[in-house]
């Protein structure tokens, strides 16, 4: 058998301000996974077959057309391979949440790309991986930043503007991050649309409020790259100051964020979309009581990340 897996993402920094030209920085979440296995089918030779329990596929991939995210990425594969698929049973399981901010669109194409390569005995470098994921985003997200691709392809923190070539680079030390869920989902088109909304009313005072978060996106690459944690945690707290003045944050986040200061956490801040969703906040390397106190407060998933270079 012939495995691949990936990991999820988060967005640290720039969530909002980076859809107005702002940088944004995301960083891996190894602590969720997607992982794709190839194994020969016993008895067909003449066919390729596709299973994703988790989304209800079990499927001949002739049955599939390219609009299906996962049929195209293993078409994709197959070709920049130059491998056939017949006679071959490509399984995917993953435990990052779906439509969660999470990078599971991205880490599923990744994790069959190199389950495929993996079976062919070649290697696919991260920047091919990330091109063909890249272009299984589209699907699923219309105009992707491609910030998702290139993280978990490079299973690095990544810098990305609009229009630009997002840029992994490396963190010094380590960096313990704690991922809450509030459990309630906004899309993330709603989140945007509100802050659309505030930005036409007022155009002149929310692009201070997008300047000052492209500014401490700025500091946090500095402070990732020196390993300075207490200013990366004040950092969080600033642009969460300066989200909520946008609109996004909500009674929900606010509840977490105030467990992750009364646990003494270095910062914390909301991540993605917002108006629910997840929080993200920077601690120490055991992190058990904040996890605990965080379900305790109404948290639905909690995880432990670390991020080291
Ligand atoms: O939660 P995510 O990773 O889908 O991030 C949404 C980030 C926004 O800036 C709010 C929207 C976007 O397209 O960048």
């Amino acid at each position: 058998m012939n495995h691949g897996t990936a990991p999820g993402k988060i967005i640290l920094f720039g969530e909002h301000s980076v859809v107005y030209g702002q940088p944004a920085l995301a960083v891996p979440v190894g602590v969720v996974q997607a992982h794709a296995s190839v194994t020969p089918l016993a008895n067909e030779f003449h066919r390729m077959r596709l299973t994703a329990r988790d989304v209800g596929i079990d499927a001949w991939m002739d049955e599939l057309n390219d609009s299906h995210p996962l049929a195209l990425i293993i078409r994709l594969a197959l070709e920049a391979l130059a491998i056939s698929g017949n006679g071959l049973h490509v399984e995917l399981r993953s435990s990052i949440p779906i439509a969660a901010g999470m990078g599971s669109g991205a880490a599923t194409s990744i994790a069959i790309l190199r389950a495929l390569a993996a079976y062919a005995g070649k290697t696919l470098p991260a920047e091919r991986q990330s091109e063909l994921a890249f272009e299984v985003e589209k699907i699923y997200h219309g105009t992707p930043s491609g910030i998702d691709n290139t993280v978990i392809a490079f299973n690095q923190p990544v810098w990305y503007i609009q229009g630009e070539t997002p840029q992994p680079f490396t963190v010094s030390g380590e960096l313990d991050l704690v991922i809450a869920d509030t459990g309630i989902h906004t899309a993330t088109s709603q989140a945007v649309g509100h802050v659309r909304q505030r930005w036409e009313k007022d155009p002149a005072g929310i692009a201070i409020l997008f300047e000052q978060m492209g500014q401490i996106a700025h500091a946090a690459r500095t402070s990732l790259e020196r390993g300075d944690l207490a200013s990366l945690g004040s950092l969080m707290n600033e642009n969460q100051s300066l989200l909520a003045v946008l609109g996004v944050s909500s009674r929900e986040l606010n509840t977490l964020l105030h467990v992750c200061h009364e646990a003494g956490a270095f910062g914390a801040k909301l991540s993605g979309a917002g108006m629910g969703g997840n929080i993200i906040a920077l601690t120490h390397p055991e992190p058990i009581e904040l996890i605990q106190s965080l379900k305790l407060a109404g948290a639905e998933h909690v995880y432990h990340t670390r991020i080291s270079s």
